[in-house]
């Protein structure tokens, strides 16, 4: 057995550990049913030779009492051997799952990026099935039949060893052939879970991504791809079964070489007087209870190498190293202040650093605006500020602190972040919201909804915030998943709130409202807003423009637009209409109270 299979086994008896005194009773019960059927054989063997034709009657009928309370035995035994075994394989297949998707959870974005959704989807569903199917019924089939295998050539040799040599002559071709099976359909079931895998990714990334499929006539390529692989998983699998019709027949027709030498140098041995007639009777039958056993175990070994390699594909899911972790000696911050500095950062999600050198300061209860050309790296620090990434190089301190020394959770309680394509689960629109704190209550939720304009447009649903979204936000305007997202983060009660183009599909209007809530509800806490629309970012205490990784420019809205540079660049391209109204208000101090700002800002708006 190939190593790292025995890893992956190995991995799996973990999930037992609660269970041992259990397993090792279910072992006690398997080597009794093994006995069982063998022992009933020894039995007719004793009533044949010491009964029937002894014609001692009393054997007889003692024999065949025996006999009957030996099978109900047997029958009661493998009852609860089935029963045992399926209850612990489920719960090594619980705690497997359990795992497993807990290992995704702390899995950084960087994995999530690199990996198709559906592959990890298939990990998670059609790889822990073939493992639970092995686990359920091929363990029982695994246990009972090696026992009976084992006990059987025992009883055989107990019943006379010289037939018990005989039969043996057929050992080396079953060796022979059963390790061939076991390399050659290793592979292919290897194969079969690699196309079942792509498949899996296929569907999940045609379903996604439906409506630009359908958009751009691309269904047939669609399907035609879906064939290839749906071929791909055809021929591994009919590769596989071809495998399976040599093997099979040829243990099969061993067997029955085996029993024909067996009746042959038997029947000379009884007509020599030397063996009696029960005995061979009963080995004939030992030797269906090898064979059929072997036959089993074979038939199982299609499973068992299919859950090998789903747990190959498991493992690969498990030994992921999270890289975003606590690091040793990390603390708690309880309650930080919120003042955040980009220490020289530099990072590349690949090999070309997407940040250079990045120097951020922002003072606790500031708000700081990133705006640039599209790539330039907003999003990206952001994240990191998140945490979502670890820089490369240079170091993001918070309050002072390496980002890296604070325990991630008790860091990320006092974040609140809205992403550049925020999600929805499904659910209701309280529901979504109340995501950011479960234990928030309705008026919370209400307030919060009410405070960013949501109840604006949740009047348009009958059923207000009780609107059910479908996953990922199906079913509700851009802008509306935005302004649910600024709610869900707000909810958080945030000391740092990040907000990634999050309002860029919200009308301006709106926007407004949600700036006001912002100035109230964000007094003393640290921002940092992306945006593209000069508006937006118009409140910041200080702007950063950001342009191939480097921050080009940086200072207040005013100073910006009054010197020659890529602000003012950015601002003409953008939106060169609004930029007279904006050169007004240089004169303008920026800073102030900020909802007089903001108030001033909504009347010289013109949309
Ligand atoms: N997950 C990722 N893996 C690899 N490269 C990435 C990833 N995300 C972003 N990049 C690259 O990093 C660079 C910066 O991207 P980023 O998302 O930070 O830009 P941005 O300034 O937010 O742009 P936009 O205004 O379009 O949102 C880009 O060149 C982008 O291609
Ligand atoms: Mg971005």
């Amino acid at each position: 057995m190939p190593r790292h299979k025995r890893q992956g086994l190995s991995r799996l008896t973990r999930y037992l550990v609660g269970h041992r005194l259990r397993v090792a009773g279910l072992a006690v019960v398997g080597v009794l049913s093994a006995a069982a059927p063998v022992a009933a054989l020894l039995l007719v063997q004793d009533a044949i030779d010491e009964g029937m034709r002894k014609q001692d009657s009393a054997r007889l009928t003692r024999d065949v009492l025996l006999y009957l309370l030996v099978n109900a035995l047997a029958w009661v035994l493998q009852t609860t051997l089935v029963r045992g075994l399926a209850s612990v394989g489920q719960s090594v297949v619980l705690g497997l799952r359990e795992d497993l998707f807990d290992h995704l959870t702390k899995l950084s974005l960087r994995y999530f990026s690199q990996q198709k959704a559906g592959w990890i989807i298939a990990r998670l569903t059609s790889d822990v099935d073939a493992l639970s199917d092995v686990l359920s019924q091929g363990l029982t089939t695994l246990v009972v039949n090696t026992l009976t295998l084992l006990a059987a050539v025992c009883g055989l040799f107990i019943l006379d060893w010289r037939l018990g040599l005989v039969a043996l002559v057929v050992l080396p071709p079953t060796l022979i052939l059963t390790r061939w099976f076991q390399v050659k359909s290793h592979a292919a079931f290897l194969r079969v879970r690699e196309t079942i895998s792509a498949m899996t990714a296929q569907i999940a990334e045609s379903v996604s991504g439906m409506a630009v499929i359908q958009a751009f006539n691309r269904e047939r390529a669609f399907l035609a791809e879906f064939d290839s692989a749906n071929d791909a998983n055809r021929n591994t699998n009919t590769y596989a079964q071809l495998l399976n019709s040599v093997f099979f027949p040829a243990i099969e027709l061993l067997g029955l070489i085996a029993t024909a030498v067996v009746l042959w140098v038997g029947g000379r041995m009884v007509s020599d007087d030397t063996l009696q007639i029960g005995t061979l009777v009963s080995s004939v039958f030992m030797l269906n209870l090898v064979f059929q056993p072997l036959q089993e175990l074979s038939d199982l070994y299609g499973q068992v190498q299919s859950a090998g390699a789903a747990m190959e594909k498991i493992s690969l899911v498990l030994d992921e190293e999270p890289d975003i972790r606590n690091e040793p000696g990390s603390t708690p911050a309880d309650r930080i202040e919120g003042d955040v500095r980009l220490d020289h950062v530099t990072f590349a999600y690949g090999k070309e650093p997407v940040l250079h050198g990045i120097d951020i300061h922002v003072p606790a209860g500031g708000c700081l605006a990133l705006v640039g050309q599209s790539g330039g790296g907003k999003s990206t620090t952001a994240k990191l500020v998140g945490r979502f990434y670890d820089p490369d190089d240079g170091a993001i301190l918070i309050d002072g602190r390496d980002l890296r020394t604070l325990e991630l959770r008790s860091y990320r309680r006092q974040l609140g972040v809205v992403l550049q394509d925020p999600f929805l689960f499904a659910g209701t629109i309280a529901d979504n919201i109340r995501f950011a704190r479960p234990e928030a209550t309705d008026a919370d939720v209400e307030d919060v909804a009410h405070s960013v304009g949501i109840s604006r447009i949740a009047r348009r649903f009958d059923e207000g915030l009780l609107h059910t979204v479908r996953e990922g936000g199906a079913g509700l305007s851009a802008g509306e998943r935005q302004l649910i997202s600024i709610a869900r983060a707000l909810l958080a009660d945030p000391r740092i709130l990040i907000l990634d183009e999050a309002t860029s599909n919200i009308d301006r209007p709106t926007e407004i409202l949600i700036e006001q809530a912002l100035d109230r509800l964000l007094r003393g806490r640290t921002s940092i807003i992306i945006a593209h629309r000069l508006a937006t970012v118009r409140r910041a205490d200080e702007i950063l423009v950001m342009e191939h990784g480097r921050v080009t420019q940086r200072g207040r809205f005013a100073e910006l637009l009054a010197s020659d540079g890529p602000f003012r660049r950015l601002a003409s391209e953008l939106e060169g209409a609004q930029l007279q109204g904006a050169a007004d208000l240089q004169a303008e101090p920026v800073v102030g109270s900020r909802e007089s700002n903001s108030a001033r800002v909504a009347s010289s708006e013109p949309e």
